[in-house]
């Protein structure tokens, strides 16, 4: 993609990254896809803000050539030192030696552990303000949105918020990098849901702090450092996000996220019984099977909705793996404060629920609805089914924890 104006004289550049299959080695993009944007700041001094993950560096670089030298930027500003935003940090001091880094006083010695980067670095502190002629940076430091040395970087005469992570999402652009151009915007709201919960859901407090911090700044655009530019509409990401980092302390949405996994059908049978039920009650329910379903997808539904109900066989008298696997990444992102529910199938004997209990106990889930059968269902124990999907739906339409 060429360089994109912003404004006359702030410049999109970045990579739309649609190669990549596991954002951080984990998070599967090989359908969705992800950017990291860039942008350039041109005045008196010319500013480089956040650079990009190094992939397609030839295309980056000439995307500066369409706006500038490389030798004629001053100012490298490193928002957040994760490598999706500094993987090209070392082959731009190679380009451009004498350009001096702005970063926090933590980035600075990371600079130093990733990258051997010592020198031409200027830490900045927080409010701090850096004038480039008529246009002025400032810095405000936003630990751990989404790592302990991270901050945002806002002009101040164009009231542009260039937020790094924060109020980034998943997705590549499909053809346009602004939200009153997308048509789209429904997958971005999604995708940008999904990276808030794989990515920014363990620090929420952080998060809220951030945009209390600033709340009473002026902000036409907001320029995240992942996925769409809000321009017409600044404040609906933000919305979003506080909505989203909210649902941590709350219980979520009058909903149930159903997951399970089967090894023959038979915890399958069930589910689709305990789903009638829920559905019965008039409650929405989302069934992701955890074999065939990848983590990433079911942490947004687990996050959002109040309850969960999971369905899991005793797999050689422990838990059948991949709801294990679930669980374990929705304890470690936080997902608390639950009420759930759990039933499955065993051959001679169980041990799956037990253990479903200990793996989210640090969590705080409500769970003391269980229901095992052995062996296939009856006719008999899918109308228990049924009734118990029921039971649990009404629960969670109380609102009973
Ligand atoms: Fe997009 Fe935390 O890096």
């Amino acid at each position: 993609m060429p360089a994109i104006n912003l404004t006359p004289d702030i410049f999109w550049i970045g990579v739309n990254d649609r190669t990549t299959d596991l954002f951080e080695g984990i998070w599967p993009i090989s359908k969705e896809g992800v950017s990291y944007n860039a942008y350039l700041v041109r005045d008196k001094k010319t500013a480089l803000v956040d650079l990009a993950k190094s992939i397609k560096s030839d295309s980056f670089f000439d995307q500066i050539d369409q706006v500038c030298k490389v030798t004629d930027i001053d100012y490298v500003v490193i928002n957040h030192m994760e490598p999706d935003h500094t993987g090209l940090i070392n082959i731009l001091r190679k380009l451009s030696p004498n350009c001096t880094i702005l970063t926090t006083p933590k980035a600075k010695k990371m600079l130093a552990d990733y990258y051997q980067v010592t020198e031409n670095i200027q830490e900045v502190a927080d409010g701090e303000e850096i004038s480039l002629g008529k246009k002025t940076l400032q810095f405000f430091h936003v630990p751990f949105v989404h790592w302990p040395e991270t901050m945002v970087t806002y002009e101040k005469s164009t009231q542009v918020l260039f937020s790094c992570d924060a109020f980034g999402g998943y997705g590549a652009f499909h053809g346009t990098i602004f939200d009153d151009e997308c048509r789209e915007l429904e997958f971005y709201k999604n995708e940008a849901l999904r990276y808030f919960v794989n990515i920014i859901a363990k620090f929420t407090t952080p998060v809220l702090k951030a945009i209390d911090k600033l709340k009473d700044l002026p902000i036409k655009i907001i320029a995240p450092s992942h996925g769409l530019v809000f321009r017409k509409d600044p404040g609906l990401i933000v919305d979003l996000y506080r909505k989203w980092a909210e649902y941590a302390g709350q219980p979520g949405e009058k909903a149930v996220t159903l997951v399970y996994g089967s090894m023959y059908g038979n915890t399958e049978t069930m589910m689709n019984a305990i789903a009638q039920g829920i559905a019965n009650e008039g409650l929405p329910v989302h069934i992701f099977d955890a074999a065939r379903t990848h983590v990433s997808y079911i942490l947004p539904s687990l996050w959002t909705n109040a309850g969960v109900m999971l369905g899991a066989p005793t797999y050689e008298a422990k838990l059948f793996p991949p709801i294990t696997q679930v669980l374990d990444m929705a304890v470690t992102k936080m997902i608390r404060n639950k009420t759930a529910a759990m039933f499955g199938s065993f051959g001679w004997s169980g041990g799956a629920l037990g253990e479903i209990r200990r793996i989210v106990e640090p969590a705080k889930w409500n769970l003391d609805m269980t229901m095992e059968f052995q062996g296939g269902a009856t006719a008999e124990d899918l109308k228990k089914g049924v009734a118990f999907g029921s039971e649990f739906a009404r629960k969670i339409k109380k609102g009973d924890a």
